[in-house]
């Protein structure tokens, strides 16, 4: 190796370079390696990772069973028919849920979110049995209640049983308490839904016609019972879960119900008389008409004065 044959006198100062070359690569991968390991400090270790109970675990097979994934997303999977279900808990609280789920194919009104608070369960769980201060708690019942309640929603009914529901909303709570950084983003509450759009489209296509005849009945609902009643079937949303004809909804159409012999899911039967439809809705899981589940009717002992209960039940008469 000498410039005497020819070679290259330079070769030993280059091969110093690389090899200078290589130590500084060497220690740059060495500081990279380590600083890769410095943000990892603050990963969710078995420490500080939510578990959901028993419920939780239940409710996400039914999620399953019933594929909701068809239509919704959680959690980042599923589908976009429906709205994204990851933070619905923490959003629409427990009693809107649980006034929700058995009767999807209508929103909840304020009334029927009131009833559920009646349940010991879900007022543990919502922290309050009063209507006002749940709302407070859960501004996302609020919006629900009075942008939507009592219309139509896109959802099918689903034959969910009492327990399952129970459950589902056990699975909502653990979504809803996942660090997810802020997904999904919170929509737009300004922005109405296309079923309500719609029916407030209607409403003002209709507007002078309805405005004028709507004074007139509104001084005879004072005093006819049948249209308090229907009034009031309105609000307290059983309408969601009952047809006004012999319709099978979530539960039995009241179409020529009264007077009529009723089979109960005990095998006996029973007249429906005014007193059989007050204690079916004054305490429905007392006497349940076969074919349809238990405890999914709320009972409406509390919430219904006697004087409200006997416009409802001239208003059954009436169908
Ligand atoms: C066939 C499709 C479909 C299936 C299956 C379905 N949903 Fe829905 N769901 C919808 C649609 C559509 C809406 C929105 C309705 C509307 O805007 O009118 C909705 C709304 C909801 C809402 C209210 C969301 C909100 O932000 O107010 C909840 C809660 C919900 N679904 C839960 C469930 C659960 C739980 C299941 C399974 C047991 C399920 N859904 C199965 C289509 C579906
Ligand atoms: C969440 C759904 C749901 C809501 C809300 C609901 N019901 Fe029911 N209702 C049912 C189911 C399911 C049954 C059948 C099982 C039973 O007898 O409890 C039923 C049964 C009844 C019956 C007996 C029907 C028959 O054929 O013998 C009457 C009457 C009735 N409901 C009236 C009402 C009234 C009035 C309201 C509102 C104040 C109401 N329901 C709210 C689900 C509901």
């Amino acid at each position: 190796m000498s410039c005497a044959n020819g070679t290259d006198c330079r070769e030993g100062a280059k091969r110093h370079v690389a090899l200078a070359v290589l130590a500084l690569m060497l220690i740059a991968f060495l500081l990279l390696s380590v600083w890769s390991f410095v943000p990892s400090h603050k990963q969710a270790i078995p420490n500080n990772t939510y578990y959901g109970d028993a419920d939780a675990v239940m409710g996400k097979r039914v999620f399953q069973a019933y594929n909701c994934m068809g239509c919704h997303t959680i959690v980042g999977n599923g589908a976009y028919f429906g709205p994204d279900l990851t933070n619905i808990y923490e959003d629409a609280g427990p009693a809107w849920l649980s006034a929700f789920l058995p009767s999807a194919g209508g929103w909840p009104t304020e009334a029927a979110v009131k009833v559920q608070l009646q349940n010991a369960l879900v007022q543990r769980d919502a922290g309050t049995a009063e209507i006002t201060d749940y709302l407070k708690r859960y501004p996302g019942a609020v919006e629900r209640i009075h942008q939507r309640g009592g219309q139509h929603t896109l959802m099918p009914n689903l034959p969910l049983s009492a327990t399952e529901i129970t459950q589902l909303i056990a699975f909502f709570k653990y979504t809803s308490a996942l660090n997810t950084e802020g997904w999904p983003p919170k929509p737009n509450p300004d922005r109405r839904l296309p079923v309500v759009a719609l029916a407030a489209q209607a409403q003002a296509a209709a507007g002078p016609v309805s405005g004028a005849s709507a004074q007139a009945p509104a001084v005879d609902a004072a005093q006819d019972p049948v249209l308090v009643g229907k009034q009031l079937v309105n609000s307290l949303g059983c309408v969601s879960c009952h047809a006004t004809d012999q319709k099978r909804l979530v539960g039995p159409g009241w179409g020529g119900l009264s007077g009529r012999q009723v089979t109960l899911a005990d095998g006996t039967s029973v007249v429906a008389d005014d007193a059989y439809l007050v204690r079916s809705i004054r305490t429905p899981d007392a006497q349940v008409v076969e074919g349809y589940p238990p405890h999914v009717m709320p009972p409406y002992d509390t919430l219904v004065s006697e004087s409200d209960m006997q416009a409802i039940v001239a208003y059954l008469r009436s169908l």
